[in-house]
């Protein structure tokens, strides 16, 4: 049930051509395959001749060999798939299968969504459609015929170029579809369905002529310009940066309401969560025009990095989507700005990836095994694998970067390979070694770095010493030291650059020397987060107000804020967990810190959006991090109390920036206009948390009057947790506009589930039965029961465990439904190790619930188990 990275063996059998004929049908589907094989030329001694394909869940109907249909005993099946005895070095095979794609509620393979059919075949649902072999290094031109009923299918996509269709009898019709790149079986794509269609095109630097469309339901035509406009974009950003071109004259994009994940980046036919896809001023927040930016971004980057050069198998998932992170992350940096974005990429690095790498759950970014590789989609492969890349570019500087970046594709493309041979790449191009480098895909765990700074005014040096220490993940009791660069910034008294340089550390303690320094220099650690580590070493407060106002990198800005905040706060839990909860004795005087937020608010050279996130305090979540055992009420009063302390000392000053950023403009999505809205949202916040009667009043006034969904969201954001009259009118006013609206409605589910108000649980309960409520849709799941156990620690860690059995019933319950999600959603039950005893024994309690559950599927089990062991 465990497979082994180092049990991989290439495959015996290699298919040139695969043609696929659907007659679509929801109840049952028929899917005709016909197989042009080859064995492997380079298939080890001993490889045989027997053929075995994966396949799951569905009926085989027949199979024929070389046009000789199989009698049963000429072949086996099971649960798992179809062995046959191959008859020569070359044949053809052909296999009829039928499935059902409305009964599909595991959302891979073929499945149903809304009125339309779509697949999934990420990573292993391609099984599900027919019997192959399903593995990326298995690599087949496909032509694809869709047959299916002309009313309710107007629409037949799949991948490549449309190469015929017309009419069929019985009001059908058919179209064929050629994709003249060989591809694995899981870039495989199909839709049909009666979709309203967005049309545009771009011409790219070589002159072709693309036609861009997007495929949504009938009444969202309105709301796709924002996707088009980000799709131009990133075609030509990619053009630019890394003279890498489209490649076919087609490219289309489906919404979908009912998805696993964000999207897919299926050859020429993306298939996206309609969520990344949807937007209007008044439906989408600023927050989503930046999601949906990334991810169209992400996905038609991988047409190059995952596509063309694909995983030579799901071990080097990592070698696509930390690549293709990296790649959208440095596209959104250059459409916006490029601080504001690394601070928003490292404060998601640090609430997802971190605890993952500190808890049971710890793998490297190259894992070494797995049970169900969908699993393996985690922040770690895809954030932490973006910030391996990103070192290499650190190390290598932009030009040595795109050296080794061209010589990747032009060794590698049309084939699939790992995640050593991209860094082997990287190394050619450049005549480097990365020997110690690469530890970083075979190594899991979140370094922890020290320094101490030594000056000698004699000799005018600055000496600093750095350490770093990673501690023991499952399986991985030893740790190597690894080699990252590290940005270091010396600045004198007057806030003066003296020195910015980035030095190598390679070892677990190293000194590097700084000369001609005439004072005793602030040091700015890491700047950019040059390497994704934690710093233990904790610099005096002055220091951090000092790099707050005067650092020139605007990363360590923000990030000293943050650090002083959470020593302050941790501090303060402390000394809560000893007063008895008074949390305002518990902070004492933080005047210094207020005021250094003062400046920061009041600093016009900054950028608003900065601005905004340089005021946000540390989350509930970061901080439960750092203590051991965390008390979820502690740190839940804590921050608010500090929240109420800055909203009071700073009322004067929050009231006028929100009054100077009222726009009665009419709305844009761009980062500057965005950044002021958000801005003006943080002034409301903290309005609001001083507790002044009047502000909630305004805030009531701000949803209101709201002409965008932006700021009826952060009027409504605060009035959440409140008992004020206007929570109440807004959730009933924000349900009867939207309520025929589902990936709207999903922001009203959710921001309840994430209320601090004493009735959430109950309130959550009921919401189960609100009609747009279903657990069969992964978005409702996500945003009532997912942010009830991700965005509500206080509730969901309630004491007396009624969070806990409520999820745990959900979990159990999703199983049998979607077993991806499921498995998805039980990590937060995980981290009791985090807990006191009396909290942790409840959380293992419902973990043994989960495992008792007859017949779990492997993707719950596997992380339910793992959760529980470790
Ligand atoms: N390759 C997709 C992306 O990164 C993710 C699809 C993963 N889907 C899954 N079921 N594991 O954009
Ligand atoms: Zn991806």
């Amino acid at each position: 049930q465990v497979i082994r990275r180092e049990d991989y063996t290439a495959p015996a059998f290699l298919i040139d051509k695969v043609e696929l004929v659907f007659d679509l049908d929801r109840d049952v589907t028929n899917v005709k395959s016909r197989l042009f094989i080859i064995a492997n030329p380079v298939r080890g001694t001993g490889a045989g001749n027997e053929v075995s394909f994966d396949g799951e869940d569905m009926k085989l109907v027949s199979i024929a060999i070389d046009d000789r249909k199989l009698g049963v005993d000429e072949y086996s099946v099971d649960k798992t798939g179809l062995t046959f005895t191959a008859p020569g070095e070359t044949f053809v095979v052909d296999i009829e299968t039928q499935v059902s794609p409305v009964t599909n509620t595991r959302l891979e393979g073929l499945y149903v969504s809304q009125s339309a059919f779509c697949t999934q075949c990420e990573a292993e649902g391609f099984r599900r459609i027919t019997y192959f072999p399903d593995r990326p290094d298995v690599m087949a031109t496909f032509t694809v015929t869709i047959n299916a009923d002309k009313a309710t299918c107007p629409v037949l996509l799949s991948n490549g170029n449309l190469a015929k269709s017309g009419d069929l009898d019985g009001n059908r019709h058919f179209a064929v579809w050629e994709d003249p790149f060989p591809k694995p079986s899981y870039l495989f794509a199909l839709v049909a369905g009666d979709l309203a269609c967005v049309e545009d095109s771009f011409k790219t630097v070589s002159g072709r002529d693309v036609a861009l469309r997007i495929f949504v339901e009938h009444g969202n035509e309105d709301r796709c310009d924002y996707a088009m406009d980000s799709l131009k974009r990133s075609m030509k950003w990619d053009e630019e940066v890394y003279g890498l071109e489209y490649d076919l004259d087609l490219f289309n994009i489906v919404a979908v309401s009912d998805f696993n994940m964000g999207a897919m980046e299926n050859k020429s036919l993306n298939i996206f969560n309609a969520k990344y896809i949807l937007a209007k001023p008044d439906t989408a927040t600023d927050m989503d025009y930046e999601l949906i930016e990334s991810i169209v971004a992400h996905e038609y980057f991988h047409n190059w990095s995952g596509n063309r050069v694909t995983c030579r198998d799901w071990f080097q998932l990592s070698l696509k989507e930390g690549l293709t992170v990296f790649r959208d992350q440095e596209f959104s940096a250059d459409q916006r700005s490029r601080p504001v974005q690394r601070i928003k990429d490292v404060a998601q690095l640090r609430a997802r990836q971190f605890p993952e790498d500190g808890g049971p759950l710890a793998h490297p970014v190259r894992p070494d095994s797995y049970m169900e590789i969908n699993n393996f989609y985690t922040a770690t492969v895809y954030e932490k694998g973006a910030e391996l890349i990103r070192m290499m570019h650190t190390l290598l500087g932009a030009d040595g970067y795109r050296k080794g970046i061209d010589l990747y594709f032009d060794r590698h493309d049309g084939q699939a390979v790992t995640c050593d041979d991209f860094a082997k790449a990287m190394e050619d191009a450049n005549d480097v070694d990365l020997t110690q480098l690469k530890r970083w895909y075979s190594q899991a765990g979140t370094p922890s770095l020290s320094w101490k700074g030594d000056y000698d005014a004699d000799a005018k040096q600055f000496r600093l010493t750095v350490s770093q220490k990673t501690a023991p993940t499952p399986g991985q009791p030893d740790k190597f030291a690894l080699h990252m660069p590290i940005a270091i910034g010396l600045l004198g008294k007057d806030g003066k650059e003296l020195v910015s340089r980035t030095v190598q550390l390679t070892e677990n303690e190293q000194e590097f020397v700084f000369d001609n320094i005439n004072e005793t220099p602030v040091v700015s650690f890491n700047r950019g987060f040059s390497a994704p580590v934690n710093i233990a070493t904790q610099q005096p407060h002055d220091e951090l107000v000092f790099l707050m106002g005067n650092d020139s990198d605007a990363f360590n800005r923000w990030e000293s804020a943050q650090k002083y905040a959470t020593a302050l706060m941790l501090a303060a839990i402390e000394e809560f967990e000893k007063n008895d909860g008074d949390a305002d004795g518990a902070l004492g005087d933080v005047t210094d810190f207020i005021t250094a937020m003062r400046a920061t608010l009041q600093n016009d050279d900054l950028d608003k959006a900065f601005r905004a996130d340089a005021l946000v305090l540390p989350g509930e979540e970061f901080l439960s991090e750092q203590r051991k055992p965390a008390n979820p009420e502690a740190i839940h009063q804590v921050r608010n109390a500090l929240r109420k302390q800055i909203g009071t000392m700073l009322k004067a000053e929050f009231a006028d920036t929100y009054h100077q950023n009222v726009s009665n403009a009419a709305f844009t999505p761009d980062a500057q206009s965005a950044g002021q809205r958000a801005l003006r949202a943080t002034a409301l916040g903290y309005l609001v948390a001083s507790g002044d009667a009047q502000f909630a009043d305004l805030a009531a006034a701000q949803y209101r009057n709201a002409n965008n969904m932006t700021d009826r969201m952060a009027a409504l954001a605060v009035l959440n947790h409140l008992d004020h009259p206007g929570r109440a009118e807004a959730l009933a006013d924000f349900e009867e506009r939207f309520g025929k609206d589902t990936v709207v409605m999903d922001k009203w589910f959710g921001l309840q589930a994430m209320s601090s108000r004493d009735d959430t649980l109950a309130r959550v309960k009921d919401l189960m039965s609100h009609p747009s409520f279903t657990m069969r849709n992964p978005n409702k799941v996500r945003s009532l029961i997912g942010a009830f156990a991700m965005a509500n620690p206080r509730h969901f860690h309630a004491a007396d465990g009624s969070g806990y059995e409520f999820y745990t019933d959900r979990l159990i319950e999703l199983d049998d439904i979607n077993p991806q999600v499921a498995a998805r959603l039980c990590a937060p039950l995980g981290k009791w190790a985090k807990y006191d005893d009396d909290r942790a024994a409840k959380m293992k309690a419902a973990l043994d619930r989960v495992l008792a559950k007859p017949e779990i599927s492997r993707d719950l089990y596997e992380i339910a188990s793992k959760s529980r062991a470790a």
